[in-house]
């Protein structure tokens, strides 16, 4: 799994190039862009500046020295390199199995260049079969959410950070995990109904914002598909 992670990781790094503003994504996959640009920027002198989606990203690309800037300080975003939990053959995505989709997506909404890289198994027919739909919401919101998303024929999960205690993303809010009984047939109208729900703050559903997908393989190999 790691060496697929790796590679998948590496080769989307050779997207970045000098001078360029940088989407830094959330996950392990991702981890392996921000060591294998670190290691650029040391070994060619390259300037970029990264615009982390989360916290966990911001502190590991710090350690790692590479350059940050605030998404106030940007207007736009040359290439964004991040992870999916599911991936579709139009490159629609589930993410926020880290918790980073708000941020995830306000990013990937400036970026240029959207480069997603994942593990083969991401790789699916159809959304919300196998992964939970993460949807950020409001605390205070949470049971009208929940409501709602029933009436849609969704199951929802409060994610949970210990026994008693919700987990919170970066932007202070809960996380509903949800399932849709047959996956999601209509992510486009999925992801304007979901956000159009009171007390959703944004949900996992990335339609229209991948560009690029690098698929890293056991054997070290990467693959990289453009969108059609
Ligand atoms: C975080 C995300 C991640 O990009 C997604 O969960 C993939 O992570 P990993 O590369 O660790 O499998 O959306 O919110």
């Amino acid at each position: 799994m790691s060496q697929s992670k790796e590679a998948a990781g590496r080769r989307a790094a050779e997207f970045i190039e000098d001078g360029m503003t940088v989407g830094l994504g959330t996950g392990s996959t991702v981890y392996f862009t921000l060591v294998a640009l670190a290691e650029r920027i040391a070994k060619e002198n390259l300037a970029i500046r990264g615009v982390p989606t989360s916290i966990d990203t911001e502190v590991k690309a710090r350690d790692m020295g590479i350059p940050l800037v605030a998404l106030a300080d940007v207007a736009q975003i040359d290439v964004t390199i991040d992870g999916a939990d599911e991936i579709d053959g139009e490159f629609q995505m589930i993410k926020g199995g880290g918790g980073a989709l708000l941020r995830e997506k306000v990013v990937a909404s400036l970026s240029t260049r959207e480069v997603i890289v994942v593990h083969p198994s991401k790789v699916v027919e159809r959304l919300g079969e196998g992964f939970l739909l993460p949807v950020e919401v409001v605390p205070f919101a949470r049971p009208v959410v929940v409501h709602h998303l029933k009436q849609l024929g969704g199951t929802a999960s409060i994610r949970m950070r210990s026994e008693k205690e919700p987990f919170l993303t970066d932007n202070g809010n809960e996380i509903l995990d949800c399932r849709f009984d047959g996956g999601i047939p209509n992510a486009r109208e999925l992801d304007r109904t979901l956000n159009g729900i009171p007390g959703v703050v944004e949900n996992g559903l990335f339609v229209g914002l991948a560009h690029v997908l690098v698929i890293g393989h056991e054997d070290g190999s990467a693959e990289v598909r453009e969108r059609g």
